[in-house]
């Protein structure tokens, strides 16, 4: 069988060798007599598998003890709703990058929970730049947001049907900032070093870089834990996911 070249910006090729353990596993992971999909969440087999994917994800992005990795479920735009409903205790508003479909999208599902400032864009056409093109110039950011009281600023780090992608621009006002940031990264994640110290929630869809559709990648400071709505399901509740290892639910 000859494999497809795929550079769609969906799903990714899998290295062969990856897929031909995983259907060998299917059918009987190690030895045990059952696949990973018949075998108990709460079962020392499935622990390790779980653990060592966390650790992968630990080590490859070099995630510090002041962030948890939380495994959770309704993809990237399922976060457009749930990074609101645990970060906005005491604020009713955020700022909002927009720099393509993805960004936009996210500002206005915030729109339902607080008040969504778009602070810089891309919408205007810069000289031989049309809109929706580049990356807009971040320096002004610091000065323009002092005074602000947001929950957090929000960008997308790819903008993957656009192809507007950041190159550290927010990273570098980052701890200017007196509020933290959340970044969407579905679409570039594990393909480069993240600085920690700038993000303070990173997020992003597996089903491109990292596992199947569904499972979505929450890497957020462990000091932003705790801040939901009292509406907030519980399952989506970062602090709840956290205190029971991405297993609440
Ligand atoms: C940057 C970005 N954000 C969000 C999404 C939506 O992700 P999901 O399908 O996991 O909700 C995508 C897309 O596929 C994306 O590329």
């Amino acid at each position: 069988m000859s494999r497809v070249w795929n550079f769609s910006a969906g799903p990714a090729t899998l290295p062969e060798e990856v897929l031909k353990q995983a259907a060998e596993e299917m059918l009987d992971w190690r030895g045990k007599g059952l696949s990973v999909m018949e075998m108990s969440h709460r079962s020392p087999e499935y622990t390790e598998i779980f653990e060592h994917a966390k650790r992968g994800l630990v080590d490859l992005l070099s995630i510090p003890e002041t962030h948890d990795v939380l495994f959770m479920q309704g993809g990237a735009v399922g976060m457009n709703a749930i990074v609101p409903m645990n970060l906005l205790r005491g604020f009713d508003a955020a700022a909002f990058v927009n720099t393509g479909s993805w960004s936009k999208k996210t500002a206005k599902e915030f729109a339902k929970y607080g008040r969504a400032d778009v602070v810089l864009s891309n919408d205007a056409d810069l000289g031989q730049f049309k809109a929706g093109s580049y990356v807009p110039d971040c320096g002004a950011l610091v000065d323009s947001l002092k005074s602000k009281k947001y929950a957090y600023l929000h960008f997308c780090d790819n903008e993957t049907i656009g192809g507007v992608e950041f190159n550290g621009q927010i990273e570098q006002i980052a701890n200017q900032l007196a509020f933290p940031v959340v970044s969407d990264m579905s679409s570039n994640i594990l393909s480069r070093p993240i600085d920690w110290n700038c993000h303070g929630l990173v997020y992003g869809g597996a089903q491109k870089n990292i596992g199947p559709a569904g499972v979505t990648l929450v890497v957020i400071e462990k000091r932003l834990l705790g801040r939901s709505i009292d509406h907030c399901p519980s399952a989506f509740d970062f602090a709840t996911v956290a205190e029971n290892g991405s297993m609440y639910n």
